[in-house]
């Protein structure tokens, strides 16, 4: 079934492309695909790829170079949250491979599995601009830094148990893993 944006959601990106050039209107793919993806289920198909290429007038694979380079596009079904860890070469040389591995030992998955709860999904992304905290994970919009193998288990716990929240906005890297709710730290 081809899925359709709200209408909300379509006045907006009406407003959206009012931003740039007729002949330019893949301008506004980035944020469209951000639109798809919170609104149709976390992750974008092929179906809603295609869908966002009919409404900016694009051919299909032009949406599917982009949704694949960008590895905020989640392009097949994710658990709740999302652990994003950096591999990039700081975080890397700070210990972000033991993370990993810390990660799949504890959730029993592979990168980009989830587990049986749906609860979790494990990535590898590249550099989350944190460089001097790392090794860094970032889960929704908030960033745990300076991970350890306990900062891990605290984080998990608190996913879990809800008092940490994957979308509760983070105002500056000092105080990002306390404002996630950290209580050792
Ligand atoms: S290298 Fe990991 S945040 Fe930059």
């Amino acid at each position: 079934m081809t899925p359709q944006f709200s209408s909300q959601t379509l006045s907006n990106i009406e407003i959206l492309k009012t931003r740039y050039p007729v002949e330019q209107s893949k301008s506004a793919l980035l944020p469209i695909l951000h639109m798809a993806q919170a609104e149709f289920g976390g992750y974008l198909s092929r179906e809603s790829m295609d869908y966002v290429a009919s409404l900016l007038n694009l051919q299909p694979i032009e949406v599917y170079e982009v949704a694949t380079f960008y590895t905020m596009f989640h392009l097949k079904p994710t658990g709740k949250y999302v652990l994003e860890v950096c591999r990039t070469g700081p975080c890397a040389l700070s210990g972000a491979e033991h993370i990993v591995d810390y990660l799949k030992q504890k959730l029993g998955v592979d990168l980009n599995q989830t587990t049986p709860d749906g609860l979790f999904t494990i990535k590898e992304v590249e550099c989350l601009a944190s460089c001097g905290s790392g090794p860094v994970l970032q889960v929704g919009e908030c960033y745990v830094e300076n991970l350890t193998d306990q900062r891990v288990d605290s984080m998990l716990a608190a996913l879990k148990s809800g008092e940490l929240s994957d979308n509760e906005p983070t105002p500056a890297h000092s105080i990002l893993f306390r404002t996630c709710g950290d209580k050792q730290s």
